[in-house]
Parts: structure tokens; C-alpha cells; sequence
């Protein structure tokens, strides 16, 4: 495995490997790797024949500067864990390698990063979609995988890939869960032993909204089914819930009978626990 710090170094490498025919999958993450991760990375090798993984805590995409300070860092497990998944190279940059003296370009994304998260995190897409966009200049990779717990992300990067013709196919990868249900996130190590048991209302509330879903067109309804499994739960703060268009993310007050396939319509909340806040989300009529 080879490690490149800088995105000229990163870019030659992959344009070589480009050059002899090979292909090149890419999991971009801020590091703190977990067995999420790793899918990404599974993902990523069966679709291309070399894995990049990039590793960068992004500070434009943080709005909270405690937040950015308490981001883990684990730099050497994570390139142990790169290497152990077979990844081919590990582009970690500097802060002054992404952005050096005299950076001043960010890309904008259009309305899809003005609902859910956008209002929650001012600036927050806006530093992801810059860092993804420098990041595929820098790796060019064939094929590029996020995972779905950041849907919204997932949503605005793909729309990002092809309005500016990047030459990526963007996947998507499931949710990848703990075994009693929590979403995996680089932000779980932050809770106490108490707040990750308490963490489990939050796919808990998930379920009680598809299960409400399946009895009313009531989106309300289905919201006050979350909130009432996080209230239940002392250590949980409730910040939203919503159900929403897929595609477009756009919020749906009534569902009906056409949203009630797989893929057509999703719920997303956000939860606090202690300073550590928490996002799920899921199809609210999977197959
Ligand atoms: O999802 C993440 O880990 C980050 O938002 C990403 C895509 C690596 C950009 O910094």
C-alpha cells in the first residue's frame, strides 16, 4: 500500500494506473474507520481493480470548530485497517496541501443542500461538496462509493457528478448497522457506555415510523411515532424528523399511494446525545 499526502503525487499515481488499463474505486472518508468503512471498501474492490481511500478531516465542511477539534484521529489504525482490506494507496493530505495560501474556489449545491441538514449545519454541504470535488480531481477514480447514512450527501454529490461532468459513477452503499440496530458513524466512539445504549431509540424510532407508515398516509402521524420512542429515552435530545422524496429530498406531508413502493420515499431524523449529535435514516417502504 502507498500513502501520498499531496494531490499532485495522488493525481500522477492514479493517471498511471489509468494509463495501463486499470480502474480505480474510491471511498473518500475523514478517517476513524469502522466496519462501515470497510464495506465501502469491499464495495469499492469488487466493482474496480484498485482501491483509493482517502483520509481528511475536511475543516470547510465543519461548523462547529469543537466538533472539528474532537473529530477522532486515529491515523495509524486506519492505514493498518487500509492495508489489512487490501486498499492499493491512501491519499491523506494536509490541511495546507487541500487548501494552501491564496484557496478561494467552493462549489455551491443548489437546493437539494436546503433542507434536513443544510438548515442544521450552515456551510455544511457546501465544504463537502468542494472537498468531494477536489478530491475526485485528485484521485480520478472510475467509480466512487458513499455510504446511505448520509443520504443527503449522497444525494447532493451524485447531482454534483453529473451537472459538472465529472466522469464518476457515484454508488451508494447500504446503511451498515451494529448488530442491535445503531447505524455505524465515526461520531459512536464519542459516546459514553449510557449514551450508546441509549442510541439504540434511534433506529428504534425508525421502526415505529415504518410500522406507522404501514397504517396511516399521515406524515405527522409517522413523526409523532419517532418522536415519541426518542422522548421515552432521558439521554436523547429530539432535533428533527422528516419524510421525504428520494429524489428531489423535498418534504411530503401526505403520502399516497404512489410513494408506497421501495426507493420512492425515505425518513431521516437527527438526535442528540450529550454533544454527540446522531443521523439515521431509512426507506420508509423497503422491499
Ligand atoms: O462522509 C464523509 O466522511 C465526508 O463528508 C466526506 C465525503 C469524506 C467529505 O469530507
Amino acid at each position: 500500500m502507498i500513502t501520498f499526502s499531496s494531490p499532485a503525487d495522488m493525481r500522477a499515481w492514479a493517471d498511471q494506473q489509468r494509463s495501463t488499463g486499470k480502474t480505480i474505486g474510491f471511498v473518500p472518508t475523514m478517517g476513524a474507520l469502522h466496519s462501515g468503512h470497510a464495506a465501502l471498501i469491499a464495495d469499492a474492490a469488487r466493482r474496480t481493480d484498485l482501491v483509493v481511500v482517502s483520509i481528511f478531516v475536511n475543516p470547510l465542511q465543519f461548523n462547529e470548530s469543537t466538533d472539528f477539534d474532537s473529530y477522532p484521529r486515529p491515523i495509524d489504525d486506519d492505514l493498518a485497517a487500509c492495508d489489512a482490506a487490501g486498499v492499493a494507496a491512501v491519499f491523506a493530505p494536509t490541511t495546507s496541501a487541500m487548501y494552501p495560501p491564496g484557496f478561494q474556489t467552493r462549489v455551491l449545491p443548489g437546493s437539494l443542500g436546503d433542507v434536513m441538514e443544510g438548515p442544521s449545519r450552515p456551510g455544511h454541504f457546501e465544504g463537502v461538496v468542494t472537498v468531494v470535488a477536489k478530491l475526485l480531481g485528485a484521485v480520478r477514480p472510475h467509480v466512487a462509493i458513499f455510504g446511505q447514512k448520509d443520504f443527503q450527501q449522497l444525494r447532493i454529490i451524485t447531482q454534483m457528478a453529473a451537472d459538472l461532468e465529472l466522469g464518476v459513477e457515484i454508488i451508494g452503499h447500504p446503511i451498515v448497522r451494529d448488530p442491535d440496530g445503531l447505524a455505524q458513524s465515526s461520531r459512536n466512539v464519542r459516546l459514553s457506555a449510557d449514551q450508546r445504549a441509549a442510541a439504540i431509540s434511534v433506529p428504534h424510532s425508525l421502526d415505529a415510523a415504518v410500522r406507522s407508515a404501514n397504517d396511516t398516509d399521515n406524515v405527522e402521524a409517522i413523526v409523532s411515532a419517532v418522536r415519541a420512542v426518542v422522548i421515552e429515552e432521558p439521554l436523547a435530545e429530539h432535533e428533527y424528523t422528516t419524510v421525504f422524496d428520494a429524489t428531489t429530498l423535498e418534504a411530503i406531508d401526505t403520502l399516497a399511494p404512489e410513494h408506497r413502493f421501495a426507493g420512492k420515499v425515505r425518513i431521516a431524523t437527527a438526535v442528540w446525545f450529550g454533544d454527540v449529535r446522531l443521523i439515521d435514516n431509512r426507506d420508509l417502504f423497503s422491499a
